[in-house]
C-alpha cells in the first residue's frame, strides 16, 4: 500500500489577503462565506451597499473591510484601491466574480445595453487589473481569478453583447498572462456553464434552472482555485451542468 505524506504542497487560504469583487452576487456571496471559514483576510466589494453591509456582518467583518463600487467607473476604482490599501498591506488574490448579462437578439439589443455590458464585464476587469496588478508585481506573486464562463469560449444565440465582453475578457487576461511569465502571478480563467443564480432573474429566456450548477458548488470551485499547487498554475477550469456541456 502506498501511503502519501500529509504535507500539503498547495497554496493555503488561511491568512491570504483576498479582494472579492461581486461579493453581493450569488456566486460571490457563497465564495465569501467559504473563504472566510477557511481563514482568509477578506475585503469585499459590489455595487449594493446594503447587501455588502449585511454580508460583512454575517462574516464578522468590520466596516473597513468593504466598500460599494461600480467597477465600470474609474473614480470608484480609485477609491476602492485607496480604501483597500488603507486596511490591507498587500493583495494575494483578486477574484472578479462580478458581471451582468443582457441576452437578446442583436436586432433588439440597444447600443446602451451593448456598451453597459462591455463596461461591466470587460472595462471593469481592465480597471481592476490596472489598479491592483502593480502591488502583485512588487511581491512577484499573486492570483487573479476571472469568470468568463463558457460564453467566453463558445457562442450562443442572443449573447452578442455578453459574449463580446466575455471573449474579450478571455483574450485580455490571456495576453496579460503572457506579460507575467517571469513572475509567480497566476491568472486563472474559470469557464462556468449555467449556474442557478440571481444572474438569470431578469433574463427573458426559457432555461431549466433546476438543471444548472448550484451556486454553492460554483463557489467551491473558486475556493479550490485559491489553493493551487505551489509549483504550478491552473490556467483554466471548466465546470458545466451535465445536460448542457457546451465545451
Ligand atoms: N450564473 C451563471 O449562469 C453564470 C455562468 C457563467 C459565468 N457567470 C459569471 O459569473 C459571475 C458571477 O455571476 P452570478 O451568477 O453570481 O451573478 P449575480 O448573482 O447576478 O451577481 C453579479 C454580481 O456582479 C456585481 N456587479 C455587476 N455589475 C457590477 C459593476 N458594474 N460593478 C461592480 N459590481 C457589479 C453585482 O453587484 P450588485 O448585486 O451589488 O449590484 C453582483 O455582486 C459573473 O461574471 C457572470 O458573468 C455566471
Amino acid at each position: 500500500m502506498i501511503v502519501y505524506p500529509l504535507k500539503s504542497n498547495m497554496e493555503q487560504i488561511k491568512g491570504k489577503n483576498i479582494l472579492l469583487v461581486g461579493a453581493t452576487g450569488s456566486i460571490g456571496s457563497e465564495t465569501a462565506r467559504m473563504l472566510a471559514t477557511s481563514g482568509a483576510q477578506l475585503f469585499l466589494t459590489g455595487r449594493n451597499e446594503d447587501k455588502l453591509a449585511a454580508l460583512a456582518q454575517k462574516l464578522n467583518l468590520p466596516a473597513d473591510r468593504f466598500i460599494a463600487a461600480d467597477i465600470s467607473n474609474k473614480e470608484d476604482i480609485d477609491r476602492l484601491k485607496e480604501v483597500y490599501f488603507a486596511t490591507m498591506s498587500r493583495i494575494d488574490v483578486l477574484i472578479i466574480a462580478s458581471g451582468i448579462g443582457i441576452i437578446k437578439p442583436v436586432d433588439q439589443l440597444g447600443e446602451d445595453e451593448f456598451l453597459k455590458t462591455i463596461m461591466a464585464n470587460l472595462y471593469g476587469p481592465y480597471l481592476l487589473v490596472k489598479a491592483f496588478l502593480p502591488a502583485m508585481k512588487e511581491e512577484k506573486k499573486g492570483l487573479i481569478i476571472n469568470i468568463p464562463g463558457v460564453l467566453g469560449k463558445v457562442p450562443m444565440a442572443g449573447a452578442a453583447a455578453y459574449s463580446a465582453s466575455k471573449y474579450g475578457l478571455t483574450g485580455m487576461m490571456q495576453s496579460i498572462r503572457e506579460e507575467l511569465k517571469r513572475t509567480e502571478i497566476r491568472i486563472t480563467n474559470l469557464y462556468l456553464g449555467g449556474v442557478d443564480s440571481a444572474f438569470w432573474d431578469n433574463i427573458d429566456l426559457r432555461v431549466q434552472r433546476d438543471k444548472m450548477i448550484v451556486a454553492e458548488e460554483a463557489a467551491k470551485t473558486i475556493w479550490f482555485l485559491c489553493q493551487q499547487p505551489s509549483s504550478a498554475v491552473i490556467s483554466e477550469m471548466v465546470l458545466q451542468p451535465f445536460n448542457h456541456q457546451a465545451i
